[in-house]
């Protein structure tokens, strides 16, 4: 990274200048993963909204090609925003997104690819059709957006749902259709919730019980549960039910924003994520919208604005309640350098330097194992905010067990540092509650930036298992994976010191009790290779 970029990526995908915001549109097709995303081609801050396009053939390199849907119509004057895409039955894919126009009244199109042959599926051509679906009668104009990759019911109907807002409620409206062009709205909406304000980006798919591949959009059959996931309050936000297509109803497990069981994506940065069937590794990918944490100014003496997270696939836990969101494999390839340490006490108040790899740019995997359990301080039953028991149980502040963890982007001084980190609470006998921070509080002297803690509740059983973690690293982004994927915590911070070569690694233990390390393996992270189309090197 240029030294007057510190903040740039080495593997995570961001365009080459200006503002990025939602994934849309993921697929695989013809041997090529694509992406496109809500792209600014003019400016570092949010407008003129444009699906940018980039192909891969591993998730791990990208290649910039050309714009692929730009607002030239009057229903979209104010911008092409979010959808997705389908492959329909004849193999042929199709985009559904939602043009606003100079009022942004919202609207959702059609377009196909001009050449469905071509693997790049470079060009698109917007239906003569469009505006598919119009706001009307009961729907807000101004809330009613981003539509669902489609899935086919029994009765060879497509399905999706658009988000949106009615009578000050979170909505997923149906719509149905034959033709993929004339839509019909559903008596009732597929799901809603009083507890929550506008759906954005709403995302419905099965995940298969017990099993260990993804399923495609369109399985509705089996043992399976459907997931429903809705973006709002800055946060990817989901459910589990049971979905029955004859009626269309889905009867959920749990209620967003229900106390104690409001499941997330990431607890941290995370937002309008979108996922798809990879069909080739018969997998479940998610891409998530990771924005920065800086000032609009920064953002606009920077050049850019906008992440998308490393791809993650999806799985039912095997306890059924709650997902499990796992960077994707390839990414493993980007992997040199390691260092690694097996059984290694992490004694109270230590700090223990991870030696021998660039900590700008890592991949590091941890687990500790605890004993001394029975001292644990008490849960308190009031304590049902993870995020606030974060804010208050500092990473500097003692404990018994914990905090202990990881130093990231840190300064060799440890005058800044990231502290992703455990906390272990007895909720009664033999019973205990593992909490998970992210504390941004000291990640950078500089100020006016966000520096908001993190928190989850990670549901592990540290009597019988160890406590792992897993943080990818790069110069403004960490993306922490506790307990194997059973909460994510992506933070973005920008260290004045601790950046390029002088950025460490550290493990530390603030609390009275010794930890154990069981096993540490880090490496340094090679740059992922993510270009525009001229700039492509040949593959070594
Ligand atoms: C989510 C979102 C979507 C909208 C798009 C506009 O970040 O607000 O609801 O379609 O961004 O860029």
């Amino acid at each position: 990274a240029a030294s007057n970029q510190p903040y740039r990526t080495g593997f995570h995908f961001q365009p080459p200048k200006n503002w990025m915001n939602d994934p849309n549109g993921p697929m695989y097709y013809k041997g090529v993963y694509h992406l496109f995303y809500q792209y600014n081609p003019y400016s570092a801050i949010w407008g003129n909204i444009t699906w940018a396009h980039s192909i891969s053939y591993d998730l791990v390199d990208w290649i910039h090609l050309e714009h692929a849907i730009s607002p030239t119509e009057p229903y979209e004057a104010n911008g092409c925003w979010s959808g997705s895409a389908t492959v329909l039955v004849d193999g042929k894919p199709s985009i559904l997104y939602t043009g606003a126009n100079s009022k942004n009244q919202q609207f959702q199109n059609l377009a196909v690819p001009k050449n469905p042959s071509d693997p790049l599926l470079k060009e698109w051509i917007k239906s003569p059709h469009n505006p598919l679906i119009s706001p009307v009668d009961d729907i807000d104009p101004l809330n009613f957006r981003d539509p669902t990759t489609a899935w086919l019911g029994p009765d060879r109907l497509w399905r999706i749902i658009v988000g949106g807002e009615i009578g000050g409620q979170g909505v997923a409206i149906l719509y149905r259709s034959e033709d993929f062009v004339n839509w019909t709205r559903g008596k009732t909406p597929l799901h809603t919730s009083n507890k929550t304000g506008m759906w954005e980006c709403p995302d419905f798919y099965p995940v298969s019980i017990n099993g260990s591949n993804g399923l495609d959009t369109s399985v509705l059959a089996g043992l399976i549960k459907h997931v429903l996931k809705a973006s709002f309050n800055n946060n990817d936000h989901y459910v589990l039910g049971r979905y029955t297509p004859e009626m269309d109803t889905f009867s959920v497990e749990t209620n967003f924003l229900s106390n104690g069981s409001d499941m997330r994506y990431d607890y941290g940065k995370f937002y309008a994520s979108k996922s798809f069937y990879d069909s080739d590794k018969k997998r479940r990918i998610l891409w998530g919208w990771i924005l920065e944490s800086d000032s609009e100014a920064d953002d606009i003496s920077k050049g850019w604005s906008g992440l998308q997270s490393i791809p993650r696939s999806i799985l039912l836990d095997e306890s059924g309640k709650q997902l499990l969101l796992w960077p994707i494999k390839e990414i493993e390839k980007l992997r040199t350098k390691q260092v690694s340490f097996d059984d290694m006490d992490l004694k109270s108040g230590s700090v223990f330097e991870v030696p021998g790899i660039m900590a700008a740019q890592a991949d590091i995997e941890v687990s500790f194992r605890l004993s001394g359990l029975k001292e644990a301080e008490e849960m308190n039953t009031s304590w049902v905010d993870p995020e606030l028991l974060c804010k208050e149980k500092k990473a500097s502040m003692n404990g018994t067990i914990g905090p202990f963890g990881l130093l990231v982007l840190a300064s060799k001084d440890l005058e800044e540092q990231t502290a992703v980190y455990f906390r272990v609470f007895r909720k009664q006998y033999e019973k205990y509650v593992v909490l998970m921070c992210s504390d941004q509080s000291r990640s950078s002297l500089k100020e006016g930036l966000e520096k908001t803690t993190y928190g989850a509740f990670v549901d592990i059983d540290p009597v019988h298992e160890t406590i792992s973690l897993r943080s990818l690293i790069d110069h403004s982004i960490v993306e922490s994976f506790g307990g194997n994927g059973k909460a994510c915590i992506t933070a973005r911070v920008y260290p004045k010191l601790a950046i390029n070569q002088d950025a460490h690694l550290y493990a530390f233990n603030n609390g009275t009790m010794d930890v154990r390390i069981s096993k540490l393996s880090g490496w340094s992270m090679k740059r992922a290779q993510i270009v525009p189309i001229q700039k492509r090197r040949k593959p070594s």
